[in-house]
């Protein structure tokens, strides 16, 4: 069975910082041990790896990305294997991914189509939710037996009529089945409904722009969907966990359910932490770029986020990474910007984002760990398999140097996406190695995995229920 030893280094968890060497043996973590004592001074070992002067990581574990999703007449530009080589650049080892149910048609027939997407092409593990977009008596049933084999988590939409969009009947029949078969109904929580009468009157009055797609997705509008979705949830006695939170008022409105005792958890992602309305206000179409929804708010509600993730009103930092090119992609909503794909590539630089809001001090080292490792493994039946630097947990670690300086970019990103959200921001912090269950992945920032080293994995349920 090989060995490494990881010495030297500041091991952080979501719950400690100690200086400890590593041992891993066979793929897991075997043991930790202070650095020059005893155990760790005798350790034999094929590799070891210095980590002096540097953070010894969980894997960072993304659970809400898109790589290859059909949206709006084009698809995502990460595959499989480019959006988790990416993921492992950045020091991201697994990937949860969302799997799609297309209208008339079964779960397990788009469960299917993801398993094919993915297997034998990934770089770092992953494991997928479902996406519900025909909610019937058949697909209800299915939804039991996705649980019981491991896609425990399932999307539904408030926002996109006619593509994924349920009604609150079929939201809350979906949320009754969870509550009963122990499954996790993620919400899209924005009013679809009343978005769209917006985008008509928008387009009508000629406010085409990028920048008008931050406008007709109000506040006020993910603000009543998050409240809604609490309350159908407190009636089927679900639990709910509202994806991708950009405005403070749906903040407000997890934070008062959980004030409630409700089993509601909130998810933001560093789009919403670091960029705003002006982005989407940038000129000659560059705004597109910035597309996603829900939409980037005014700056102002990036200190509400920034609080909520401290204070736990958010728990769970993930990318939605959802790359489209600018040229080709992006551009078919010239003149009118519903015709933009959503979404946004950042599957790469979520850890480093999280680490430069330690250096600006929104978070602690142990809160970024949590936020981003450990407290989605345990939102998505993973941990301590993932998310954690524990004896017997898998040996996804990162060797991250604190000090190193990098300037994001598409010309260095490794996303098959031809732009970067954060060209030109400087960070401090940057992966140096990545071990995937003890095998290198990225080893001192030369890639040196593999498509197809990277498994599925059957989740648990819940871990805070
Ligand atoms: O704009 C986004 N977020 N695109 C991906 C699909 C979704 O709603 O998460
Ligand atoms: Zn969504
Ligand atoms: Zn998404």
């Amino acid at each position: 069975m090989s060995r490494t030893v990881i010495h030297g280094g500041l091991v952080v968890t979501a719950s400690d910082e100690i200086h400890a060497d590593v041992l891993i043996e066979g793929g897991r973590i075997a043991a930790l041990a202070a650095h020059g004592t005893d155990p760790a001074t005798s350790w034999s070992a094929d590799r070891r790896i210095d980590a002096t002067g540097m953070y010894v990581l969980p894997g960072g574990v993304d659970a809400h990305t898109h790589m290859e999703m059909p949206f709006g007449g084009t698809y995502a530009a990460d595959t499989f294997e480019t959006g988790t080589r990416a993921a492992a650049w950045g020091g991201t080892t697994t990937i949860v991914d969302f799997a799609i149910q297309t209208m008339g048609r079964s779960l397990r027939e788009g469960l299917d189509t993801w398993h094919a997407k993915a297997d034998g092409r990934c770089a770092v593990d992953y494991g997928f939710h479902m996406i519900l977009s025909d909610v019937n008596e058949s697909s209800l049933k299915e939804m039991d037996r996705l649980v019981a084999e491991g896609v425990t988590s399932f999307k539904l939409f408030m926002a996109y009529p006619g593509v994924f969009y349920s009604d609150d009947g079929r939201i809350l029949r979906a949320m009754q089945r969870a509550s009963g078969n122990g499954g996790l109904v993620m919400m899209h929580a924005e009013n679809g409904i009343a978005i769209d009468v917006l985008v008509e009157q928008a387009l009508a009055e000629g406010r085409t722009d990028p920048r008008y797609h931050g406008d007709v997705r109000k506040v006020a509008l993910e603000a009543e969907a998050t409240h809604r979705a609490v309350q159908l949830a407190r009636v089927a006695g679900a639990p709910l966990y509202v994806v991708h939170v950009s405005a403070d008022e749906a903040v407000d409105e997890i934070a008062a359910a959980r004030h409630k005792g409700l089993p509601v958890f909130g998810e933001t992602c560093p789009q919403y932490l670091f960029l705003s309305t002006d982005n989407l206000a940038e000129p000659g179409f560059e705004g597109a770029k910035y597309v996603c929804s829900t939409p980037l708010r005014p700056r102002e509600h990036q200190e509400v986020l920034w609080r909520g993730l401290r204070n736990n009103e958010l728990q769970v930092v993930s990318t939605d990474h959802c790359p489209f090119c600018f040229s080709g992609q992006k551009e078919m909503g010239r003149g009118d910007f519903s015709k933009i794909p959503n979404g946004m590539p950042g599957v790469e630089h979520r850890m480093d984002l999280l680490h430069q809001a330690v250096v600006d001090g929104h978070l602690s080292r142990r809160r970024w760990v949590e936020i981003a490792c450990a407290s989605p493994a345990r939102m998505f039946g993973l941990y301590p398999k993932k998310g954690t630097i524990a004896p017997g947990a898998d040996a996804d670690v990162v060797i991250y140097d604190p000090g190193a300086e990098q300037t994001i970019s598409a010309e260095t990103h490794h996303m098959a996406v031809d732009y970067s959200a954060y060209e030109g921001r400087r960070v401090t912090g940057q992966v140096r190695t990545v071990l995937s269950r003890g095998v290198p992945v990225i080893e001192d920032r030369a890639y040196v995995g593999h498509a197809g080293h990277g498994t599925y994995l059957p989740r648990g349920t819940c871990q805070y229920l």
